[in-house]
């Protein structure tokens, strides 16, 4: 019986929550500093214009560089019957993993996407206007392609659910990770791994409800926190979920009272996976290079890679990652110029699916992303965070992006970003 007495929370605009993340540098204009000339093109990762203190990328000394490794043969990954090209994945992302986002994700190399969470609510009472409307959306392009649920009680997650694979999503995952306070509070996302028979009880209604042909996945945090018994339900949960029919399992590895602090335990990663050596099990945390992303699935053996912030501006990701293992060679990072053309197509894909206006606003957070790839990145990112209209827009592409020019590899500079799910 579920027991949460704030689970009546009211939910909110677009996905049904109040949740969109403002990941550290966004918006964030800091004054214009003198250029330096300290890119270092030659090993392609851009060190100019680094706000300081520069953090250290999620693995320290792993920046990318032009070296070569061995290539390595990659593991095959099927979700349910749904075989996938490449085990390199787009994350969930709330207030980023829009249709935009997806399609760009599969154009640039990636095998899957996740669309954002979405409250189970919402996806029932959503109608199509024009606000909303592209939440639902799913076009050929873009399969295979998952969608996301959230929620508190077992009971409402079934018709949801079942809206979604109406919509045409492929996969439907749950959502057992999300760290944010109000949607603990709420009961919902992360605090589900405190009470395993609810949990439980939520993919059993998921499964029971859909079509066998359409694959129900899960997606975890490591448990609430490092205790024993933490750990003991996660392992609950999971062997319960594939023991009714999950067909793959999303484990981010981190605890939900760690939210984005410290680094995602892979050791626990090649752990779960050791546990379940026969089950579908997918990798999260700290993969922001092509590199992280091989390193991740030699050093843990999980099936698959779900990139997430490292996928935010940086397309390119998914198919360095496979030119890498196929090659062992490191993709050069994307010159001016074809950093200009994929951010025009992104903007054209925005606007498409809720009109330029709209697009702006949503498209202002990946250009920051964006821009961490050009070589005077501080400039163009307060560039784009100040861009008022599609006009100005245009503007800084002209002004910025006209001299073609090497592009550099993002330094990954995330810090504990407050409002994110997952
Ligand atoms: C801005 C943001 C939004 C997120 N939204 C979701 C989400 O909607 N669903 C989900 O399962 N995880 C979500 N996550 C978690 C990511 O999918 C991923 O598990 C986490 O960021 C760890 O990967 P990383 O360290 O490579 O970023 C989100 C993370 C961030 C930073």
């Amino acid at each position: 019986m579920h027991t949460c007495s704030a689970s009546t929370g009211a939910s909110s605009v677009t996905s049904g929550l109040d949740l969109h993340p403002r990941s550290p540098d966004n918006g964030l204009v800091t004054p214009l500093r003198p250029l330096s000339a300290r890119c270092l093109v030659s090993a392609s990762v851009c060190k100019a214009d680094i706000v300081t203190p520069p953090l250290a990328p999620a693995r320290p000394g792993k920046l990318p560089t032009a070296a070569s490794v061995a290539p390595i043969a990659l593991p095959e990954l099927s979700i349910g019957g749904i075989a996938l090209e490449s085990p390199f994945l787009q994350a969930a992302l709330s207030g980023y993993s829009d249709w935009a986002m997806r399609v760009m994700a599969r154009r640039y190399g990636a095998a899957y996407s996740v669309c954002e969470v979405m409250l189970d609510r919402f996806v029932r009472e959503v109608k199509g206007t024009c606000r909303t409307r592209h939440h639902l959306m799913v076009t050929d392009e873009e399969h295979p392609v998952g969608a996301q649920l959230m929620g508190a009680d077992p009971a409402d997650f079934a018709p949801a659910a079942l809206r979604l694979a109406d919509a045409g999503f492929d996969v439907i995952d749950i959502n057992f990770g999300c760290p944010v306070k109000r949607v603990l509070g709420r009961c919902r996302g992360g605090y589900h791994l405190s009470q395993p028979s609810v949990a439980i009880e939520i993919i059993h209604r998921v499964r029971d409800a859909l079509p066998p042909a359409i694959p129900v996945t899960v997606k975890l945090r490591s448990g609430i926190n490092e205790s024993d018994e933490s750990r003991d339900r996660f392992f609950t949960i999971l062997r319960a979920a594939f023991d009714a029919g999950i067909a793959a399992a999303t484990v981010h590895g981190r605890t939900v009272e760690q939210r984005y602090n410290g680094p995602s335990n892979w050791e626990f990663l090649r752990h779960v996976k050791q546990q379940f050596p026969d089950r579908t099990i997918i990798g999260s945390g700290d993969l922001f290079s092509a590199d992280a992303c091989l390193r991740m699935l030699t050093e843990t053996g999980v099936d698959g890679v779900s990139i997430a912030r490292g996928a935010i501006g940086n397309p390119w990701i998914f198919q360095h990652a496979r030119v890498l293992a196929r090659d062992g060679i490191l993709s050069p990072p994307p010159s001016v110029h074809q950093q200009a053309h994929t951010l025009r197509e992104h903007f054209e894909l925005a606007a498409h699916a809720c009109g330029a206006q709209r697009a702006l606003a949503t498209m202002r957070k990946f250009a920051i992303k964006y821009a961490r790839s050009h070589p005077h990145h501080v400039h163009v990112r307060n560039a784009f965070a100040t861009a008022k209209n599609v006009d100005q827009w245009q503007a800084v592409l002209e002004k910025w992006y006209a001299a073609d020019a090497p592009g550099c590899y993002p330094l990954v500079n995330e810090v504990a970003p407050e409002r994110v799910v997952g």
